[in-house]
């Protein structure tokens, strides 16, 4: 584990917390492989019934940590293995356990993207969703291509994958992708108390109507693949190079 993330299991329900408020919550590649080992090992532990992800208080997560993607992108773009990005995808995909999420404040990139691969999402009234994929050089990731519009539509799916507007909480409750809108001080108890209501179903009809509900697996990892591939010419392309070069320069005098 990296000190980035904790992982508890309460009752039935495995809590997954970002824990890197220094830095917005950004996602490291170490941070990816921890998530994936959290949802991996839970799927064969028949005492785990739900995932929680949580980005605790303030923030949820500002995305791909951006150090990690310059430094992935343009040193090893063309590596025979998945980053451990797109394994913590793949995790998502294979999982078989509702996973409630919880957001707080801000949710960038993979932060909004991981939340269509969840089951029911409870947002803060400060939450703030936001992919600015192409704003820098980029394409949607984390088969968001296919599975925003599916939630919300193709306008405005596009409205956020492609032109970047911001989605407010409410915003994203009348999109389809949040369920509920709380005060930021009651979130981690009705993600929890959500997820006690989870794991109280019978487990085995839960898991059944949720594979009948979603996408097969096989189009998603075949879509994420599709995207990865793609992303990672986009980082070598002038207009990511750019966009980064100037995040990265924002505060130097
Ligand atoms: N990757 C790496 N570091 C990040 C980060 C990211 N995605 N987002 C924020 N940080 C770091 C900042 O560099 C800063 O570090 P420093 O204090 O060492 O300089 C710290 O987190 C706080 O961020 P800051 O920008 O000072 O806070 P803010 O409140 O002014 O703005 C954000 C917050 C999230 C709006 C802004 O940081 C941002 O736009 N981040 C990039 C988001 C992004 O594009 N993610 C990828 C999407 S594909």
């Amino acid at each position: 584990m990296t000190g980035h993330l904790t992982v508890t299991d309460e009752d039935a329900a495995r809590v997954i917390t970002l824990r890197r408020p220094d830095k917005k919550n950004a996602i490291t590649q170490d941070m990816y492989r921890d998530m994936s080992v959290a949802i991996d090992s839970a799927q064969a532990d028949a005492t785990i019934r739900c995932l929680v992800i949580s980005g605790g208080a303030g923030v949820f997560t500002a995305g791909n940590d951006l150090e990690d993607f310059l430094k992935d992108g343009t040193s090893n773009t063309d590596r025979p293995h998945p980053s451990n990005a797109v394994k913590f995808l793949y995790s998502l995909v294979n999982n078989a356990k509702p996973i409630v999420a919880a957001v707080d404040g801000i949710a960038i990139g993979i932060g909004t993207t991981m939340l269509f691969h969840c089951d029911h999402v409870i947002a803060s009234t400060t939450a703030k969703f936001a992919t600015p994929f192409v704003h820098l050089g980029l394409v949607p990731e984390g088969a968001s291509s296919l599975l925003a519009p599916r939630a919300m539509g193709h306008q405005r799916a596009f409205a956020m994958l492609v032109m970047g507007r911001t989605l407010n909480a409410e915003d994203a409750r009348a999109a389809g992708f949040v369920n509920t809108v709380i005060a930021p001080d009651q979130l981690e108890a009705e993600a929890r108390k959500t997820a006690r209501e989870i794991c109280a179903l019978p487990t085995e009809a839960v898991a059944i109507s949720r594979k009948l509900m979603r996408p097969a697996p096989e189009d998603l990892t075949r879509r994420i693949d599709q995207e990865s591939h793609l992303f990672s010419e986009r980082m070598r392309s002038a207009e990511a190079i750019v966009a980064f070069t100037a995040f990265f320069a924002r505060k130097k005098p």
